[in-house]
């Protein structure tokens, strides 16, 4: 995949197909992690989440990863105290049992089933043993929600050579790896999740 092409189009294209639905979804939980101060963020593209996180979140020490160089180009804006790494979720060296917490938003389903079990066992490794993990996905629970999924997923394909063409269930995975759903909230008639994760003992 390469977000490249769509990078500057990125969030106005967003806006025209969802209006603000995806960054209420980013940030639905964000009250929730205010005390997180190692955080790792896959995928985060454009950093509209990025930016929200370090505005609440001063003083967090901040990862983020992302293939795309322009998508990443775009995420500075967020600030200088952010470590902004341009490479592959599923290679790119990550250190053990740092992190409080792992932020996936809208970036989950990009991956084939066995590439998404790679990369959430990767970044469970990365993350402590009393970690959050906030998501943001999409969801079928209908006719209407399958269609438009699988008009996003043939948008990617034209635009960015996206290969996958299928959402996968990351939520075993996570439950595999330790996590447990803490919080959950849907919108647009279950289309759009937001989700909170913890592997703490009791979780607040
Ligand atoms: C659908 S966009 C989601 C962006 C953002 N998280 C959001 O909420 O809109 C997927 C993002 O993941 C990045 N990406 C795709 N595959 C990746 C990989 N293997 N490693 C790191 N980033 C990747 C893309 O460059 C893009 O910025």
């Amino acid at each position: 995949m390469n977000c490249d092409p769509i990078a500057r189009w990125y969030r106005w294209l967003e806006y025209a197909g969802f209006g603000g639905a995806l960054q209420r979804r980013r940030t639905a939980f964000l009250r929730d992690v205010a005390d997180a101060r190692r955080v790792l963020l896959l995928g985060e593209g454009d950093g509209r989440f990025l930016v929200e996180l370090v505005r609440q979140n001063r003083g967090a020490s901040i990862d983020y990863v992302d293939l795309s160089r322009r998508m990443l180009e775009r995420a500075r804006r967020a600030g200088d105290g952010v470590n902004y790494r341009q490479g592959d979720a599923l290679t790119i060296p990550l250190p053990e049992s740092e992190y409080d917490l792992i932020v996936t938003h809208f970036f989950l389903d990009c991956f084939e089933p066995a590439e998404l079990t790679r990369l959430i066992g990767r970044a469970a490794r990365a993350a402590r043993p009393d970690a959050r993990w906030l998501v943001s996905e999409f969801r079928e629970p209908s006719a209407w929600a399958r269609a438009v999924v699988r008009m996003l997923y043939w948008f990617f394909r034209v635009t960015t050579g996206l290969k996958t063409s299928r959402l996968s269930d990351h939520r075993p995975l996570l439950a595999e790896c330790g996590f447990r759903l803490i919080r959950e909230e849907r919108a647009r008639a279950g289309l759009l999740v937001s989700e909170l994760w913890s592997r703490a003992q009791s979780p607040p």
